[in-house]
Formats: C-alpha cells, structure tokens, sequence
C-alpha cells in the first residue's frame, strides 16, 4: 500500500489501513472505498494521510512499531488522565505565580494520575518497541480529531523516545521512566483551557509567559501523586529546556556530552529531558503544531539538525536520525539528484527503507521525468548509488 496526502486522494481509492479515532472507535474499514463524502469528512476531522491500497504496490506493507492494540489502549490510558483533569475547575488567576499558589494549594489533583497503570502502558509499549528492533519510528501517522490529537502526540512521543534512549543503552526501567515522562510531558498544558489548542505564533505575550510556564504545572500535578518518581517530574519540568539556556521555564544548560549518568552533572538539563526535548520537537514539527506548515520527516530532521529550531544535544539529535524513517516505506518520492545521474525526476513509492542510508532506499518507480507512467511499474534498489537526493511528492 502507498500512504497518501488528503489533497491527493480521488473518489475511488480504497482505504489500506482502518482508521480509527482517539477512543479506538473505528471509523473506516480497510478496503473502504472512499467518495467525496468521505474524503471530505476526513479532511474535516483534521486527517493528514491515509494508506491507500492499489495493484501497483500492494506487495508494501508498513511495519509499526507498535500495535493498533496497545497504541489505542495507550491512548485511552493518557486520554483519561487528561480528562480527569480538564474536567477539574480551572485554576484562576492569569498570572504564573497565581496559577502555581492555586494549583499548589488546592490538592486538586491529588492522585488523579494511577501512575501503576500508566507505568503498565508504558511497559507493553516498550516490550513492543524492544521486541521490534529492527523497525523504524514512521512519521507519517494520521492524527485524530480534537484533543485526541494530544493523546496521540503523548504516545507517539513515548515510542520515539523509548527507540532513541536505547541508542545510550538506558536499563529497561530508565526506559520506563521516560516513557512515563514521555506520555505525561503536556499534562499541565490542560489547565490551560483553550490556550492550548493555540499556535505558538498565534499567541499574544502574556499568552506565550503562560504557555512556556506549562512544563512547572507538568511537574506540579505529578508531584500530587504519591507514586511518581522525582526523575518522572524532573523530566517532565524539563522537556522545554535547550542546551544553550535558551528554553524554558529555568533556562537551564548542559554539557552537549552523550546523555549518560556518568555526564549527569548536578544543575545541569536531565539526561532524559535531553532526550524528550528532541522527540517532542519533532513530533510537533512533523504534525504541524509547532509552525504553520506540516514539515516532512526529513524536513523536520534538517530543521533540529542544523539548529534551526533550537539548540539540542547532538548525540540526541543523532539518535534520532537513526530512529526516524525520513522517508517511510509507502511514501511517494522523486528523485532529485545522484552522482551517475540516473532516474533524475522520476517517481515512485519507497518499497523498502535503507537503515544504514536513508536517501538510497529501494523504490518501486511508477512514473519517469516527463511524468509518463512506466508500465510496468520498475523496482530499484539505489543502496550502491552515489549522492541521492530525494524528494516527498503528496
Ligand atoms: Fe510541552
């Protein structure tokens, strides 16, 4: 199957892969043949791609890291937390200091969070990431409506950091307490109301101090539960900060050394935050949460690695481009560039992903320069080819 933009698709297409909502409720069968009804309500319910079935690459099959099963009950899981919480009256006052006292006092959310079985999700999706080692984080997942979108971005978060704290060799509960960070990171952007569900750039300034102020409420709700480590709500707090001081809420630094206990030094960002950091912002790019534009995985691999938003531990930073599939096994691609200039501005579906290089995948070519189809279709491995480019066509 071929994953598929929502602008692209036509009246006609069948679905690949059921699709379901934040509940796990679903909302189209695979095999779903798809009309302009359907691919309006898609659009309507904020749905980016689909996978979409058809003779020429119905031998590609993406592999998930993890289950529909345990991503929808971890979904669930973190959606119920969330709830539980935003149902509780907001917290008043408009200032940080207000804010903090209010929820500090209050005991409002005293135990809301059943840390046993967040810690139990966390455990299933890190047997499943373990147990699939070989498969790479694909960006390309569709997003649910509403506030489904967070619990979604929780666990996608989750699974990306668990794939890149393996890179440092974490234990296996080191593993489970950055998941845990991981799932609970925005627990504090909830008491913010609407505010939340604001771009960054749409914000007014005492909406942005408010925002930047959410990792401390993170933290705060946390600590109201008698279960949660002191690393989970350090984490947590931290998942904002950059190398250099210029995150928030503490503008804290750190050394830029491998994100080890051996290179923790007191005061400095923690290890795991490093790591949150990096998959939070990268989650965010490639959902389109953090600027006005959706990036590409490689888009928004580029945009960490050259600092262009921000300022990252670089071991972190290569952790996750050994974790991310920049170009996901069924996405469209065209070839830019390569050294013996073959296939330039040909297109195609990627049939199977390079770990080692990722520009030199195997690709399924289904239309040459001019945009004329190949009949019949031509699969190419470019492992050997020298200086690809390539480019995501949606
Ligand atoms: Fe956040």
């Amino acid at each position: 199957m071929q994953i598929q933009g929502i602008d692209s698709l036509q009246p006609g297409d069948i679905l690949g892969k059921s699709l379901f909502n934040s509940r796990g409720d679903l909302l189209l069968a695979s095999g779903y043949e798809l009309d302009d009804d359907t691919i309006a309500l898609m659009r309507s319910r904020g749905i980016m791609y689909v996978h979409v079935m058809n003779e020429l690459t119905k031998d590609i099959q993406p592999q998930e890291l993890i289950s529909d099963t345990v991503r929808h009950m971890a979904s669930k899981e973190v959606g119920d937390v969330f709830k539980a919480v935003a149902a509780v009256e907001p917290v008043k006052g408009d200032n940080v200091g207000d804010i903090k006292q209010e929820i500090e006092k209050g005991n409002k959310y005293k135990n809301m969070v059943k840390m046993p079985s967040m810690r139990r999700v966390v455990s299933t999706i890190l047997e499943e990431v373990l147990s699939n080692a070989s498969v790479m984080f694909s960006s390309m997942r569709m997003r649910a409506e509403d506030d489904g979108a967070d619990y979604e971005h929780a666990v996608d978060t989750t699974v990306l950091c668990i794939m890149m704290g393996r890179s440092f060799h974490y234990s296996q509960s080191e593993l489970r307490q950055l998941g845990v960070a991981a799932m609970l990171h925005d627990i504090g952007k909830v008491i913010l109301g609407d505010l939340r569900n604001k771009k960054p750039y749409e914000m007014n300034a005492d909406e942005r101090m408010l925002l930047r102020e959410h990792p401390i409420y993170s933290s705060v709700i946390l600590r109201e539960n008698d279960d949660a480590a002191f690393v989970e709500q350090t984490v947590v707090m931290q998942h904002h900060e950059q190398l250099d001081g210029n995150g928030f809420p503490r503008e804290l630094k750190a050394s830029g050394l491998p994100p080890t206990k051996s290179n923790q030094r007191e005061g400095e960002i923690h290890r795991f935050a490093q790591v949150l950091a990096v998959a939070n912002i990268y989650d965010n790019l490639v959902t389109g949460v953090m600027d006005e534009r959706v990036y590409t995985p490689e888009e928004a691999v580029t945009a960490i690695l050259t600092g262009r938003v921000g300022s990252w531990n670089s071991h972190v930073v290569k952790a996750l481009v050994r974790s991310v599939q920049c170009y996901p096994v069924g996405i469209q691609v065209r070839i830019k560039n390569n050294r013996a200039k073959k296939f330039i501005g040909y297109r195609g579906v990627i049939a199977k992903e390079n770990p080692e290089l990722q520009t030199n995948p195997a690709i399924i070519l289904t239309h040459n320069g001019s945009d004329g189809e190949l009949k019949p279709p031509k699969l190419m491995d470019f492992k050997d080819e020298e200086a690809m480019e390539l480019e995501i066509v949606m």
